[in-house]
């Protein structure tokens, strides 16, 4: 038996061009809407092209004390055209998605996306509670 679990990828952001970079504040108010974005390619920027792109973000929240995350939302992406370079005569996705969230516990922000060919990564965030 394969487990999907197995077959998800992290590494360090910095270096690794698919991991889906989290950027939320660290500390937030209870209640009070925040903003977060998720970008795969921040650092070291990925292909995004017709042959070799990322097809989906999906982002978690899962509260602290609980081990069934909420999903916040998934975000579909594409790329058509003539140019496998990207580059004349088609639309490429650039993938970097920004949501607005309220949360009234502490807990972890999961992101996870999938390349067409370098398959699937996660990565997370641990957010606070201001008190
Ligand atoms: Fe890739």
């Amino acid at each position: 038996m394969v487990y999907l679990k197995e077959l998800f990828k992290n590494d360090d952001w910095k270096r690794e061009k698919h991991v889906p970079v989290i950027e939320t504040p660290l500390e937030v108010k209870r209640g009070e809407i925040f903003n977060i974005t998720v970008n795969v390619g921040k650092e070291v920027s990925h292909p995004n092209t017709v042959e070799h792109h990322i097809r989906w973000i999906e982002v978690y929240f899962l509260p602290e004390g609980k081990n069934i995350p909420y999903q916040v939302g998934r975000f579909e992406f594409s790329a058509h055209g003539e140019s496998s370079e990207g580059v004349e005569g088609g639309v490429y996705t650039y993938p970097h998605v920004m949501c607005n969230l309220k949360v009234d516990k502490a807990g972890v922000i999961l992101a996870s996306s999938y390349c067409n060919i370098h398959g699937l990564w996660e990565n997370s965030q641990e957010i606070k509670i201001e008190d």
